[in-house]
């Protein structure tokens, strides 16, 4: 059967995508952590550098290598903000898929937490970690480039997932947010994923694009079909 060759699309172009959830040490032992598996962040490079681009990865995830893609290895959201910080300036498109702790413990226990340390139930005070997505939008370092992030919500009696994601994509100020509907059996460490693309492009309202649903390579692709259309549109 005749091959069907994978458009270079993304030739010439590098690409940036974060991927993972952090780790926040607590004491030697332990940290605070997420489910993310960083599954859909290694799609979106293994198809990234599939379609020509050059892409770094910054993983705080423990899954192999993609071919084809220089990762840097990350635990922490301090961490992550310091790698991404540092590449971003070269690239033409940055995605932000880690799942980012949104608070850190504010102090590091540099010997194993006891039970005997105190009488009671020890209490982790928290402190936030840095918006790195809303900085890399707020401080671009290229012209021009895409600044994508990913949201996972869940509907509420506040409003609908959609409506959650439109205020997200406005707080951020990014131009494009990857939006999964999460609950106890979505997403989470599964191979398929279900996802609509809002575009900030254009008017009051963010434009939608519906991806099939699909495998996590399946919705990377629909991922960088809008980003390759934002792209072109921005250039031309
Ligand atoms: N993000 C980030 N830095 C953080 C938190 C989140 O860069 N400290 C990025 C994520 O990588 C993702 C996007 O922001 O691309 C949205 O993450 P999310 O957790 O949905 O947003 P939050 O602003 O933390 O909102 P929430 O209170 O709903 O968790
Ligand atoms: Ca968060």
């Amino acid at each position: 059967s005749p091959a069907v060759a994978t458009p270079q699309d993304l030739a010439g172009r590098t690409v940036l995508v974060s991927a993972g959830g952090t780790r926040e040490p607590l004491d030697p032992v332990r940290f605070l952590g997420n489910r993310s598996s960083g599954k859909q962040g290694y799609a979106l490079a293994a198809v990234a550098a599939s379609r020509g681009a050059d892409v770094v990865l910054v993983s705080s995830s423990s899954l192999p290598d993609p071919a084809g893609v220089r990762v840097v290895r990350v635990e922490t959201a301090e961490q992550l903000r310091t790698a991404v910080l540092a590449e971003a300036p070269s690239a033409d498109v940055v995605v932000m898929a880690a799942a980012v702790a949104d608070f850190r413990p504010a102090r590091f226990t540099d010997h194993k937490i006891k039970k005997s340390d105190d009488g009671g139930s020890p209490v982790i005070e928290l402190v936030r970690n840095p918006d790195i997505l809303a900085e890399l939008a707020a401080h671009r370092t290229r012209p021009g480039q895409v600044v994508v992030g990913f949201a996972a919500e869940t509907g509420d009696a506040q409003g609908s997932v959609l409506d959650h994601a439109r205020a997200k994509l406005a707080r951020k100020g990014c131009d494009l947010l990857v939006v999964n509907e999460v609950g106890v059996d979505k997403t989470f460490g599964s191979d398929d994923n279900t996802v609509v693309v809002l575009d900030a492009a254009g008017g009051e309202r963010p434009v939608e694009h519906a991806l099939d649903p699909g495998t996590k390579t399946e919705v990377a692709a629909g991922v960088w079909n809008v980003v390759t259309r934002r792209l072109a549109a921005r250039a031309g």
